[in-house]
């Protein structure tokens, strides 16, 4: 079976901690999110060997007010000479970045959840949509999550702490992406906050954007790619 569970420690990725990147998110009050889910095709991308992007959910990325607790989950998809690879990861902040040891091919069509059980206590839950194949690991941290933003991104992806360079790829898209509180209300990326990459820090004529990103309301995003500029 490929789709085999396995947690490897540090495989270094961490964009959960990356200001760059693009796509959606929502900051609410504390408890507002316990579950976040999103669906992507592991990307075709080109570019540089070495290049590379990474699509991710999370909650309390970069931490909430109480901790430094944050919990990311996605993949990081690079450029090689034999095409794109895919690498599953998780991180729950502080912590180290862990890979999921599961065999990703481009064009997969992956879905993502995270539940949190208590704040200190998750899981992640990988599912293959195309054979209905799924994996699950709960696990528990020191830092504890408070659950006030969710967010769908793609960005840069790191490893060994080097920031990728952005690869190129047309457009990716999250679906089915939703978040929120068991049985309290349910946020998507329609009417969140958005945000672009740019080829620098911040935006600004030396740094124009390089992506932009578009919600819709039907629970998708879409990140399109302009241009390294
Ligand atoms: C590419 O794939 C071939 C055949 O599987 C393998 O022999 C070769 O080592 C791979 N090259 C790289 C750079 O991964
Ligand atoms: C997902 O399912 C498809 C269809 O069975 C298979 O080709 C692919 O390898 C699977 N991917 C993973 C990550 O299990
Ligand atoms: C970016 O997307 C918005 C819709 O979300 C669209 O109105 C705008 O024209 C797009 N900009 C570019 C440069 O493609």
């Amino acid at each position: 079976m490929r789709f085999n569970f396995v947690l490897i420690s540090c495989f270094l990725l961490v964009p959960a901690v990356l200001a760059d990147k693009a796509g959606a998110w929502w900051d609410e009050d504390k408890g507002a999110f316990n579950y976040i889910v999103g669906s992507f095709f592991a990307p075709q991308l080109s570019g540089d060997p070495g290049s590379g992007i990474s699509l991710w959910v999370a909650i309390d990325s970069g931490g909430c007010q109480t901790s430094d607790g944050g919990l990311t989950s996605g993949i990081v998809s690079t450029v090689t000479l034999n095409g794109t690879q895919h690498q599953g990861f998780l991180v729950w902040d502080p912590n180290s970045p862990l890979d999921f040891d599961i065999t990703i091919s481009t064009g997969d069509h992956i879905q993502i959840t995270l539940n949190i059980i208590d704040p200190s206590r998750g899981s992640v839950s990988f599912v293959n949509l195309s054979n209905g194949q799924s994996v699950t690991k709960t696990f528990q941290a020191s830092a504890a999550l408070c659950g006030s933003e969710a967010e769908w991104m793609v960005g840069h992806g790191m490893t060994s702490g080097q920031q990728l360079s952005l690869a190129i790829f047309d457009s990716v898209s999250i679906t089915g992406a939703a978040a929120g509180a068991r049985g309290g209300s349910s946020y998507y990326p329609f009417g969140a906050n958005l945000r672009v990459l740019y080829s620098g820090d911040e935006p600004g004529a030396t740094h124009p954007a390089v992506t932009n990103t578009t919600a819709y309301s039907d629970g998708s995003l879409t990140v399109t790619y302009l241009g390294s500029q």
